[in-house]
């Protein structure tokens, strides 16, 4: 049985209003949070432009919370650096597209801090298979990555169930997070999936209720779930 203490929540500042960042990421901390997700975007990687390490610096100053930083960018070894110096905890780098993801680990190992490799919605599990050893978490990706506010694609459901498996052969210790169109709705399915931490932009920064209503909200919607071992469920 998988309660609310047990799923953690990412909240996604892209969906933030960002003239009211550091009061929204504040008000996300006394509701719960478990940490703050920043998303990159390089306008290359993905069709979007977004934010660099000067948020994170920001941010740093108002939150004691953890902030992961998921780098959709083409080159990830060229901005590491410049984002561990400004306060990121923890990495989120693209299986696609680099042709030397064990590097890219191991240089997020050695800034001390916390490595995972995402994959997008057409990217088979089976990726993960020489990599998992090395991460401390896994993003499966549950929309194209680039955009917030975007549906959530329901085929990437029992692809969670097969990361939480491989997961829980090899790297036991390694979180399952889900990104994109995570909702009260599409949560529970997450989490029964194997979801152990659940990233959400729009359902706790977009609600008009506020980010404390939405929180809570998506922490019942969680918390209603009840699931036996993924070990049983259907893969
Ligand atoms: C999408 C980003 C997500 C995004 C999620 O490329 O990686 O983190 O902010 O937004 P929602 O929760 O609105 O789908
Ligand atoms: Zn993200």
């Amino acid at each position: 049985m998988i309660r609310i203490q047990d799923v953690k929540l990412a909240p996604s500042i892209l969906a933030a209003d960002f003239a009211r960042l550091g009061e929204q990421v504040v008000e996300a901390e006394k509701a719960r949070a478990d940490r703050i997700h920043v998303d990159v975007m390089d306008g290359d990687f993905v069709p979007n432009l977004s934010m660099g390490p000067a948020i994170v610096e920001s941010l740093r100053k108002v939150t004691r919370l953890p902030l992961e930083t998921h780098l959709m960018v083409s080159d990830p070894d060229l901005f590491l650096e410049e984002f561990a110096a400004a306060g990121s905890d923890s990495f989120l780098v693209h299986w696609e597209g680099n042709n030397n993801l064990h590097r890219t680990v191991q240089r997020i190992k050695a800034l001390g801090k916390r490595a995972g490799v995402a994959i997008n919605p057409a990217t088979p599990s089976t990726v993960l298979d020489e990599i998992i050893h090395d991460v401390d978490l896994v993003l499966v990706m549950t929309v194209n990555p680039g955009f917030g506010h975007q549906s959530f694609i329901p085929t990437t459901v029992s692809k969670i169930a097969r990361v939480k498996a491989l997961v829980q052969r090899v790297k036991p210790g390694c979180e399952v997070e889900v990104d994109g169109g995570i909702d009260p709705a599409t949560a529970p399915l997450v989490v029964r999936a194997g979801a152990t931490v659940l990233v959400a932009g729009s359902a706790i920064f977009g609600e008009r209720e506020g980010v404390t209503a939405a929180m809570i909200r998506l922490q019942a919607a969680i918390n209603e779930e009840e699931r036996e071992p993924a070990e049983q469920s259907a893969l």
